[in-house]
């Protein structure tokens, strides 16, 4: 979900609706606004994108300079226009927006309706507004910034769960209240005006000057000051941050959609993602943000990949990288189940967390219990003012740049190509030999142009999608490295294009899958000239002869492949572990043209939120 909060000397509603517009990709079914306009708090709130918001807004829109607003990703409540935020508390007179899970609202609901509260929602964002207001009420007196602060704290110390919040309150027209407990919420400071955001790409228009509120920290903002305290009372230290990137970045330019930005994207990121860390005069990689000796990396025994979605499946990829060149026992475990499993592990093993947004919450609570274990914790993130950034014991930023699209694109690639550095840092302070780790240099530095050679293809990539278009189910296939590859590629393809697809091992085909194939499901082999090409081709075979079309991606110049396909997308050559990097490419173009082509919604498909910051 998104939050924004505005108070200043401008409009409130267009700079809110613009705030809102850049954070729709976080969640969009519903969307609201509270403006403080004269006497009163003016609310609207509408189901829908922004668009249907602005839509109402228009018909009768508020006037005042300060407001708060949400755009919403359903978790307690269904999608309508009474369960969207801001929501109100018992008086009408708080008003408050909620991004996290009240894990206790119930038990606090049935409390207040016995005080004779009563409910318009269903969502425990407004048992949260009762409850503040509630406090607010008993503390009575003077309306000041101060009282509202109270209520919060006292309210906040009986609520179990995550938030990150921003409410006002009608007697405090010149107020914003913001707190966070695992939902992230930032600061943004400006000239007579100051912002709340839970992401800063929706105020960076507006200041580049940031601060990044920890757990447990309550702000409390006026047009020209702010003040943050800690929830147990006395004030909280901070540092104003410079945001990294600019406007510009979070706009797609020439393109049509966002994801297609970030998948041409992919020639930079790449090297963004290696810029400065491969050294050719030591053969290897430079991670400093490790912030590990070798003595020290040369004893871990054991590492632990972990994320969720589209970085889990570049970690499966991680896994046989670093085997294949470092020899360390790898494992990779959704972060969802890593948090709960007790899996032994020995007491040298690394793990990483890897996570573009570095917000998302089951990957915060995987790392927060592996550091509980005392196992040291390295992040993978895109986000550097992330939770997960913040909190790991160090790690490695891919650098690259927003990634608004839901579908996640180049932040695959960027953390295959960390997870390689990592292989041959980890690989050259064991066995690996100079002249081995200057071939993975130079073949890691050609991979920018090889990516380039792909992006061309994409007219050609089009017309395949077209043509099998209309499939309600696909299936993805590949071996060895590029086994996570067909996983990802049917991904991409449910979230974007609501095609069925599921991916597995080539080999597993036989053992079940096969009784799936028909003339009507289209199978996609990643099947370069690597070690398993043979293999992948015999599974081929097997489809051809139940009548089911067949698109590979293989190598150049590879002429057998032709002859057993319906249709190639060829990549360049490339050693086997680096072939995820080229292959995941065209499936990333794939779903794309085959969601265009569908009249899906690419940017922000259906149910799906960028970072999902609720467990
Ligand atoms: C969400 C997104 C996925 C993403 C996953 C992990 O579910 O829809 O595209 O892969 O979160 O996100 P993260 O920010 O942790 O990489």
């Amino acid at each position: 979900c998104g939050i924004i909060g505005y108070i200043g000397k401008s409009q409130a509603v267009p700079i809110l609706l613009d705030g809102l517009r850049r954070l729709e990709y976080r969640g969009y079914d519903s969307a609201g606004v509270a403006i403080y306009d004269g006497g009163k708090i003016e609310t609207r709130k509408r189901v829908g994108r922004i668009a249907n918001l602005a839509e109402l807004i228009k018909q009768s829109p508020p006037a005042g300079t300060a407001g708060i607003s949400h755009t919403r990703w359903a978790t307690h409540g269904g999608v309508t226009d009474e369960n969207a935020h801001p929501h109100s508390d018992e008086s009408g007179q708080l008003h408050l927006c909620h991004n996290g899970v009240i894990e206790n609202y119930n038990v606090l609901k049935d409390q207040l309706v016995r005080e004779g509260h009563t409910f318009k929602s269903q969502t425990d964002t407004e048992v949260l507004a009762h409850l503040i207001g509630k406090h607010y009420d008993a503390i009575g007196g003077e309306p000041t910034k101060g009282r509202l602060v109270e209520a919060l704290r006292l309210a906040l110390k009986q609520v179990v769960g995550t938030y990150g919040i921003v409410l006002m309150h009608k007697d405090l027209p010149d107020v914003l209240v913001g707190a966070r407990r695992g939902s992230p919420l930032v600061l943004g400071v400006g000239k007579g005006e100051n912002f709340f955001a839970s992401d800063v790409s929706a105020i960076v228009a507006y200041t580049r000057d940031a601060i990044y509120l920890k757990d447990y920290d309550i702000a409390a903002l006026t047009r020209e000051e702010f003040e943050i305290s800690s929830l147990l009372g006395g004030a909280s230290g901070f540092e104003v941050s410079k945001v990294e990137f600019s406007e510009e970045d979070v706009n797609k330019g020439d393109f049509p959609h966002y994801m297609l930005k970030e998948i041409y994207e992919q020639t930079e990121t790449i090297q963004d993602a290696m810029r400065g860390r491969l050294s050719r005069e030591e053969a290897t990689s430079k991670l400093g943000g490790l912030e590990m000796t070798n003595a020290e990396l040369r004893s871990v025994e054991r590492i632990i990949l972990t994320g969720c979605g589209t970085a889990s499946h570049a970690a499966m990829v991680g896994e046989y990288i670093i085997e294949e060149l470092a020899h360390v026992p790898t494992e990779v475990e959704f972060a969802s189940e890593f948090r709960y499993r007790n899996m032994p592990l020995p007491k040298d093993s690394l793990v990483f967390v890897i996570s573009q947004s570095g917000e998302t919450a089951d990957t915060l609570a995987a790392l927060r219990e592996s550091q509980r274990k005392g196992h040291r914790t390295l992040g993978v993130c895109n986000n550097v003012a992330s939770t997960i950034a913040r909190e790991s014991d160090g790690g490695v930023y891919m650098h690259a740049g927003p990634e608004i699209g839901v579908a996640a694109t180049k932040s695959f690639t960027s953390q295959v190509t960390i997870l390689t550095l990592i292989g041959l840092l980890l690989g050259r302070i064991r066995h690996m030999s100079t002249t081995e780790g200057l071939r993975i240099i130079d073949e890691l530095e050609a991979i920018p142009a090889k990516v380039a050679k792909i992006l061309e293809q994409t007219d050609h990539i089009k017309k395949i999608a077209e043509k099998y278009s209309g499939a309600h189910s696909m299936m993805f296939l590949g071996r060895q490295f590029n086994y996570p590859v067909a996983l990802e590629g049917a991904l991409k393809m449910k979230e974007i294009s609501y095609i069925h697809a599921s991916g597995h091992p080539s080999a597993e085909l036989k053992h079940g899958v096969i009784a799936l194939i028909s003339a009507d499901v289209p199978s996609v082999f990643i099947a370069p000239d690597d070690s398993v090409f043979e293999k992948n081709v015999s599974n081929i075979e097997e489809v051809r002869a139940r009548k089911g079309p067949i698109i590979s991606i293989a190598t150049e110049g590879n002429t057998k492949i032709e002859k057993v396909s319906d249709d190639v997308i060829f990549i360049p050559p490339c050693p086997d572990f680096l072939s995820p990097i080229l292959t995941s490419i065209p499936l990333q173009l794939l779903a794309y043209h085959t969601a265009v082509t569908l009249g899906c919604d690419v940017d922000k498909p259906r149910n799906l939120a960028k970072s999902v910051t609720v467990e």
